[in-house]
């Protein structure tokens, strides 16, 4: 008989005691499916009197995370305690070095420290397993790194947030203000009740930069990630360019440009047509191209007890069957620097809403500066049932073409210069 692999889970909050409560209902499929036994033998956490729910009595309590992470009973240390420092970064280094090998959910971590991590776990040939922390439940990790290994990416964009994405599509079907919608959102359990990452698309940059290492071949850079949240999105945006033929979706993309790799976390108008506008609610989707297969779409649920635990299950079955994997795709030392490309630079279709005074030569002028900067316009779309917009100023939405970001910032700047319109301009890209 072999020997069973043994498990330790740091941090039981509701994805810790799901990866308990499955490791013993699935245990006979893990093990059938991988060739080994697996058992849940240590856990952590900080209230041992705490009812969770489930029969931990088979399991020796460590009070002491980093105790557990070196113990000798485990081969496996799960770190679900959360954080970018801290507790998370000690345990999983400890567990590393004591040559354990490690699954984590935490992006904020590899983010951070990934690079130095996966070095770790390639020096003691031990798994560095992080499946659950992109996407949740949606296998984008082993789809990039293995799957598609002979495969160039070209670009990697996702909707890597529930909570964004529910707000903006409740905003979208039944007509509610951002702030309306985070405020039920709260109440009702599915927003933290200091929300900031999620919005302010901190936690979506967390999780591109995992995948764009994978996706390029280069090191992790969460530094050079540009991030814009969706706090700044309006009814009356998400109604135009539902009139343009657009949803708005906050993504991340990910994409190789002749002046470096993009990195950037914003709100995004996406063609109704296409398959990542149809992502609704909370389920997260994450859109690849590759030079051979073209381009794949996995969606799915990106967060939760359930999805991140099948996840994390997933890389235990990996361990158990003896499969281990250089944790970004290739050896860390040889990973490329990141080279960041500037969002100045950045090439495409900008959606723009103005509230423009109703006075002679208003428009003429606001054309006037789009031209000196020689943005081509694709649509204008004037607005007369806008009830946000005060008597006197006229709601403008501005389509371009293909054009530099750099252009468009200096268009705006001296369109507001002018004095032709009373509000800070709306400016959302578009990807196609
Ligand atoms: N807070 C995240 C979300 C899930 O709303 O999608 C964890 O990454």
């Amino acid at each position: 008989m072999t020997n069973s692999l043994k498990i330790g889970v740091a941090g039981l909050g509701t994805v810790g005691v799901e990866v308990a409560r499955l490791l013993a209902e699935k245990g006979p499929l893990l093990a059938a499916r991988s060739g080994r036994p697996v058992e849940l033998v240590g856990v952590s956490a900080r209230d041992r009197n705490k009812d969770r729910g489930i029969d931990l009595s088979n399991a020796t309590w460590f009070d002491d995370a980093l105790a557990l992470a070196r113990d000798p009973s485990i081969d496996v240390f799960v770190e679900l305690i959360g954080g970018e420092d801290g507790i998370a970064l000690a345990s999983v280094t400890e567990a590393l070095g004591a040559r354990k090998h490690v699954i984590t959910a935490n992006k904020a971590l590899l983010a951070r420290h990934g690079n130095e991590l996966a070095q770790s776990a390639e020096d003691n040939m031990v798994s560095l397993g992080f499946e659950a922390a992109v996407a949740g439940g949606i296998p984008i990790i082993k789809t990039i790194r293995e799957s598609l290994a002979a495969n160039c990416v070209t670009r990697v964009f996702g909707i890597l947030n529930g909570t964004c994405n529910y707000i903006l599509t409740r905003m979208e079907k039944e007509d509610l203000s951002f702030e309306a919608v985070l405020k039920d959102a709260q109440n009702l359990g599915y927003a933290e009740a200091d929300p900031t990452f999620d919005i302010g698309g901190h936690d979506t940059a967390h999780k591109l930069a995992i995948l764009t290492s994978l996706a390029f071949g280069t090191r992790i850079n969460s530094d050079s990630i540009y991030v814009e949240g969706i706090e700044a999105v309006a009814t009356a945006d998400i109604k135009a360019a539902d009139n343009l033929g657009y949803r708005i979706k906050l993504l991340g993309v990910a994409v190789a440009t002749d002046s470096g790799i993009e990195q950037r976390v914003h709100p995004t108008l996406v063609e109704k047509s296409s398959q990542i506008a149809q992502i609704d609610g909370v389920t997260n989707a994450v859109v690849i191209d590759g030079d051979i297969v073209g381009e794949i779409l996995l969606a799915g649920p990106g967060a939760g007890g359930s999805a991140t635990a099948s996840a994390i299950l997933g890389d235990v079955a990996d361990i158990a069957a003896g499969t281990i994997r250089t944790p970004l795709g290739r050896p860390a030392a040889e990973l490329k620097q990141y080279q960041n490309a500037r969002m100045r630079a950045h090439e495409g279709g900008y959606f723009i809403r103005l509230n423009v005074y109703d006075r002679p030569g208003a428009f003429a002028a606001i054309a006037s500066r789009m031209a000196e900067q020689d943005i081509s316009l694709e649509h204008i779309l004037q607005h007369q049932d806008d009830q946000d917009v005060v008597s006197g100023r006229q709601s403008v939405t501005l389509v371009t073409h293909e054009t530099l970001e750099e252009n468009v910032r200096m268009a705006l700047a001296a369109i507001r210069e002018d004095g032709h319109i009373d509000n800070q301009p709306q400016m959302i890209r578009i990807e196609r």
